[in-house]
């Protein structure tokens, strides 16, 4: 196992912009072909930017990120993660929520379900076990601190098939509502 030197990250509160990072990607709609409901018109939407100080893989380390998920609807869908359990089934993670509104999905691969509310200051635990996906649902950019072991690896594929419990779409009101997976 690797000493990590101790290191300092500056971070804006409101935009999320990190001093420095080492890993960075952006989903856009066109890698995220069959998560919405529908086909999004267009490939080229910057859904969410992710952003890391990474560290090794290794037990007793900790990943900090930022993710940046833009507002908006893919045909009255709001824009969302992914989403994923992590591969190590004993890691957990947390959430701050530093601006903007939005919904914590979660489920287990027992059935279990969960969604929690985000708004700035909400700091909001994800159990070992707990599938995650971040929804935006505000008309700002949604931005999220997290904390997650190093070793914790992520499953995207049971998320691809199974998808979420909920989707979360603009009702008719026009205020997000939670409709059962379809
Ligand atoms: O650590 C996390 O779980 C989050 O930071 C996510 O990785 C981030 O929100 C992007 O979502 P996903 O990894 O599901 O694409
Ligand atoms: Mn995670």
């Amino acid at each position: 196992m690797s000493i990590q030197r101790p290191f300092a990250t500056q971070i804006d509160l409101r935009t999320g912009l990190m001093s420095a990072y080492e890993r960075h990607f952006l989903r856009h709609s066109g890698d995220m072909a069959g998560y919405y409901r529908a086909e999004p018109q267009a490939d080229d939407l910057l859904i969410y930017e992710y952003f890391e100080r990474e560290v090794p893989a290794e037990q007793g380390e900790i990943v900090q990120n930022i993710t940046i998920l833009h507002p908006g609807t893919i045909d009255g869908e709001y824009y969302m993660t992914k989403g994923h359990y992590h591969a190590n089934g004993c890691c957990s993670e947390v959430y701050l929520c530093l601006r903007g509104r939005g919904t914590l999905l979660m489920q287990t691969r027992d059935g279990e379900t969960d969604a929690q509310e985000y708004r700035p200051g909400a700091s909001i635990y994800v159990p070992p076990g707990g599938a995650h996906r971040s929804v935006n649902t505000g008309d700002e950019p949604l931005v999220l601190f997290a904390l997650y072991p190093a070793d914790s690896g992520h499953d995207y594929g049971s998320i691809a098939e199974e998808g979420f419990w909920a989707r979360v779409i603009r009702g008719a009101d026009g205020q997000p509502t939670l409709v059962p997976r379809d």
